[in-house]
């Protein structure tokens, strides 16, 4: 997810393997390649983690030192063309003391009733920011980067950066979930992105 709501950041789980990542990446050494709409690898269901590994926590740092490169809140790892059920977030960026989180194997357990309305944008889709209706609270299982697992109940900007990063596991992006296609055809050729690539959620 791109990051555009920072006022609204909240503070996340204390996770002493990521301190290491530096959040200031501008003059860091070459990010990966972040896959952009109308890429078939941001269309695929990805892959359950079998065995939390040091492969997997290698990735993970990529994947914050990419986001935070980028200057986004979250990355699936589909969007660096990886096949496989991890993401990263951090709706604290700005905040070098916040320890982002690291979703292998996430898993929604349970919604809030209440839907609301928010302005989206995404790291895949750059320059394209658009309103989506998604619940406001989630509840969710996943496992740490050392395998252990978790569960946590999320609201506000971090609930929303969950359902995005997650809808990216399932090879679904945000623009999908647009309702005014009004809005969504002008927001795309401005940024020159096509309607094709857009596969609406019935
Ligand atoms: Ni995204």
């Amino acid at each position: 997810m791109a990051n555009h709501f920072s006022q609204l950041a909240r503070k996340s789980k204390s996770n002493t393997f990521v301190e290491k990542v530096s959040k200031n990446q501008s003059d860091a050494k070459p990010h990966k390649k972040i896959y952009t709409l109308g890429s078939d690898v941001l269309r695929q269901n990805a892959k359950r983690i079998s065995k939390v590994d040091n492969s997997i926590r290698n990735l993970a740092k990529e994947m914050l030192q990419s986001m935070y490169a980028a200057k986004g809140i979250g990355l699936a790892a589909p969007q660096i063309g990886i096949n496989k059920d991890l993401l990263v977030i951090d709706v604290n960026f700005e905040d070098s003391s916040a320890e982002p989180l690291i979703l292998i194997n996430p898993e929604i357990t349970d919604y809030g009733t209440t839907l609301n309305s928010y302005e989206e944008g995404c790291l895949s889709i750059p320059g394209v920011y658009l309103n989506v209706i998604r619940p406001s609270i989630v509840k969710l299982k996943f496992r740490d980067e050392m395998g252990r697992p978790r569960k946590m109940k999320a609201d506000g900007l971090l609930a929303r950066c969950i359902q995005h990063e997650m809808d990216h596991l399932n090879g679904v992006l945000f623009v999908d979930r647009v309702t005014s296609k009004e809005d969504l055809n002008k927001e795309l050729i401005k940024e020159g992105f096509h309607e094709k690539d857009v596969i609406p959620i019935k």
